[in-house]
């Protein structure tokens, strides 16, 4: 493992051309998203490291699989917005009954799932969104990721945060990472979930590790950035 971790680190890369990113305007808009996130589910590293790679990156075709109340789909959107270059598609299936597909039944991830109110979740989506002015830079497809697939041909940038069952995320990734074009990004998260005592986005992990570069690694190994070869 500790060798594991040490190669990891090697590999470690920048995030992009950081020039565009060191702007008074860009700090702002970084706190700002900050501010606005610091209850949500998108940690502050996490955000930072989103529109940085967007700004610096500047992706045509950005692709994010689990949008939920929209908190990481803030940064890749205002990230767009600033450089005024790219579109993404958003996808959710905003429903229990999807998002528990693979779980086990007496996990609590799944009765806590299995219990939101999905519509009042797409609700606060569309008001951050709304909010924000950043309705001209995305296009939602509320449907499963397996659906939404034959919709997105290239991806440029793709946020892996969808699905949590062993199955539906290592699905996930490789029906888009196929799609991500040599030189782009993708973004996993939550990847040190505990499902049933399992680490259930492990597997979709190593398509990744065999295909990319790690560009970085955030929330302790939670999430990892990495860049396609
Ligand atoms: C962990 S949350 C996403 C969190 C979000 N990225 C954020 O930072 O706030 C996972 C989301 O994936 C969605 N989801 C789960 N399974 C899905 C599937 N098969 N297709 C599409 N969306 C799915 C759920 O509805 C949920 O909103």
């Amino acid at each position: 493992m500790k060798t594991f971790l040490i190669y990891m680190s090697l590999l470690f890369m920048s995030i992009g051309n950081l020039s565009a990113a060191q702007s008074p305007e860009y700090v702002k808009l970084e706190q700002k998203i900050v501010d606005f996130l610091k209850t949500s589910w998108c940690t502050e590293e996490k955000a930072k490291v989103i529109l940085e790679c967007v700004v610096a990156n500047q992706p045509k075709v950005c692709v994010e699989i689990g949008a939920f109340t929209g908190s990481s789909t803030l940064p890749l959107l205002a990230g767009l917005k600033y450089v005024n270059h790219g579109h993404a598609y958003v996808i959710d299936a905003w429903s229990n009954k999807e998002t528990i597909r693979g779980l086990p039944e007496d996990d609590p991830n799944t009765v806590w799932w299995a219990s939101l109110d999905m519509k009042a979740i797409k609700k606060q989506f569309i008001q951050t969104m709304d909010q924000w002015s950043l309705n001209s830079y995305f296009k939602v497809l509320h449907m499963s990721s397996r659906k939404a697939a034959s919709q997105i041909s290239q991806i440029d940038f793709l946020h892996l945060d969808g699905n949590f069952s062993e199955e539906g995320a290592l699905l996930d990734t490789q029906l888009y990472l196929p799609k991500v074009v040599p030189g782009g990004h993708i973004l996993i998260s939550n990847v040190l979930i505990m499902i049933g005592k399992k680490p259930t986005k492990i597997k979709a992990l190593w398509p990744l590790f065999e295909q990319c570069e790690i560009v970085c690694e955030i929330e302790n190994g939670n999430a990892f950035l990495f860049r396609k070869k």
